[in-house]
């Protein structure tokens, strides 16, 4: 991919090349690249003073970064123990037919990544999936499907513009 150097660094400037701000420049990037591109944390690293390794060391902590291209739709099923026991499992694995990709993957047309997540606090309404921030309470097989297709949807209506 070819970083626009520029963009990057104005996502620098923007925060007054202040290291706090570390965290909101990535996710800036994040936002822009929908990932971390290697070439854009080393152009953060060098504006900002900061090493490299401490950089990916913050992108790797949060879950929110990615150092991989990601889908254009991000699909997280969580697995922690109150999700799993109502069906969690179930749901993931219906998700990894439907995408054709297993957890931690991207769909071939990067439209879907597919993510799990240990629990998302809000254990009352599992097992819970979420798509790009929206959360699917009760989830259930029979609802992946027309998960899916809402975000399909949004794909189609935005190639017809
Ligand atoms: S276990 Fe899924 S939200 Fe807590």
């Amino acid at each position: 991919m070819d970083i626009q150097e520029l963009k990057v660094k104005s996502f620098v400037t923007k925060y007054n090349k202040e290291k706090k701000a570390l965290i909101s420049i990535l996710q800036n990037i994040q936002e822009e690249y929908n990932y971390l591109p290697q070439e854009a944390l080393r152009i953060v690293s060098e504006t900002l003073n900061i090493p490299l390794i401490n950089i990916i060391g913050v992108a790797t902590f949060y879950r929110a970064f990615s150092l991989e291209p990601r889908g254009k739709h991000l699909v997280t099923v969580c697995m922690g123990t109150a999700c799993h026991v109502r069906g969690g499992p179930k749901i993931l694995e219906e998700f990894e037919r439907k995408l054709n990709i297993q957890a931690g993957e991207t769909t071939k047309d990067k439209q879907f990544s597919l993510e799990i997540v240990a629990c998302l606090g809000c254990c009352a309404i599992g097992p819970v999936v979420v798509v790009d921030g929206d959360y699917y309470a009760q989830t259930t097989i029979r609802k992946v499907g027309s998960i899916l297709k809402k975000y399909m949807k949004i794909k189609k209506k935005n190639e017809s513009n």
